[in-house]
């Protein structure tokens, strides 16, 4: 059975992002001229990805609602002749894409986050995508990162976890991996010994980051009831992976893309910069304001 769901955990604060996540979800937060989540969804549906279960806070109706019909909007767009916007409204997601949404009420962490979609999920296999961070595939002409994930998880039946390499003083805001041997070359998976949720740089088993990206078999959920809470006093998804891998294997998947942390402001301006250097209208725009921005500087130094 392949991965047709996927679980989207956007319950999150985002308190990194304030003050512009007073009042909006940082999930619909713009890159470009589309919310970070569209990416998100885009990614997970050009690997195949059919039916989304947002796990979702009572101030993040935004979302839900972004990727519903707004049959008002439809129906001024129409009645101006405006086909062209028309058209981008009602092709947010291809028609056969299908979105429910559980709340979680309390934050209890990702691993409880993920947990709260049980019940939507059932016996299938699941996607599990976190959408502060974007994965971009600058090279266009592969398949994109999650669609090798869920090709090696129909291979072998192994979950999967994305991960990326990280300069060691920063593993400490991730989950990391220790493996079975050498480190995959990008776009290949190794069997996993071990996975730690923010160790110390010191203490880290490497520095394989887990990027947000996983792929799992519903016995996942049975690991994440009898998860105690961890670091920051919450139930990790990585400790319930920790105990999964004592009874089945798990794979980490080394990436070939790139990420973008747009929960941060700094990863968020890295993000806009690299879809405006290649945005079809903006392009051109994009590298005379890069051009003049650059030229001044030089003036003044
Ligand atoms: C979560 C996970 C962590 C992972 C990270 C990726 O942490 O717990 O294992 O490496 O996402 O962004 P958070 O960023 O929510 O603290």
């Amino acid at each position: 059975m392949t991965v047709r769901k996927a679980v989207l955990t956007v319950a999150g604060l985002g308190t990194r992002f304030l003050p512009a996540t007073k009042a909006i979800a940082k999930e619909m937060i713009p890159v470009i001229d589309k919310p970070v989540i569209q990416y998100v969804v885009e990614e997970a549906v050009a690997a195949g990805i059919r039916e989304f279960v947002l796990v979702t806070h009572s101030a993040k109706r935004s979302i839900e609602d972004h990727f519903d019909t707004n049959y008002e909007l439809e129906s001024a767009l129409a009645a101006r002749g405006k086909q062209a916007l028309l058209d981008i409204v009602q092709n947010i997601v291809p028609k056969d894409v299908t979105f429910s949404a559980v709340r979680q009420g309390r934050p209890l962490g990702l691993g409880h986050a993920v947990l709260c979609a049980r019940e939507v999920i059932g016996d299938a296999p699941f996607a599990v995508l976190l959408p502060d961070v974007l994965v971009d595939q600058p090279d266009a002409s592969q398949r994109n990162d999650m669609a090798r994930m869920i090709r090696r998880f129909d291979e072998t039946g192994h979950a999967q976890v994305m991960v990326e390499n990280v300069p060691r003083p920063q593993v400490n805001q991730y989950g990391v991996v220790a493996l079975d041997g050498d480190a995959p070359t990008a776009g290949n998976s190794t069997r996993m010994t071990a996975i730690v949720e923010k160790p110390a740089p010191e203490e880290a088993p490497s520095t394989l980051a887990v990027v947000g990206r996983y792929v799992f078999n519903s016995d996942i959920f049975e690991r994440l009831a009898n998860t105690a809470p961890g670091v920051g006093n919450e139930i990790q998804l990585t400790d319930a992976i920790a105990d999964l891998l004592h009874h089945a294997p798990v794979d980490a998947y080394r990436m070939a893309g790139v990420t973008y942390d747009c929960g941060s402001k700094a990863g968020y301006l890295a993000a806009t910069m690299a879809y405006a250097a290649r945005h079809p209208q903006l392009a051109p725009v994009f590298s005379a304001l890069v051009e003049q921005y650059a030229a001044n500087r030089f003036v003044e130094s």
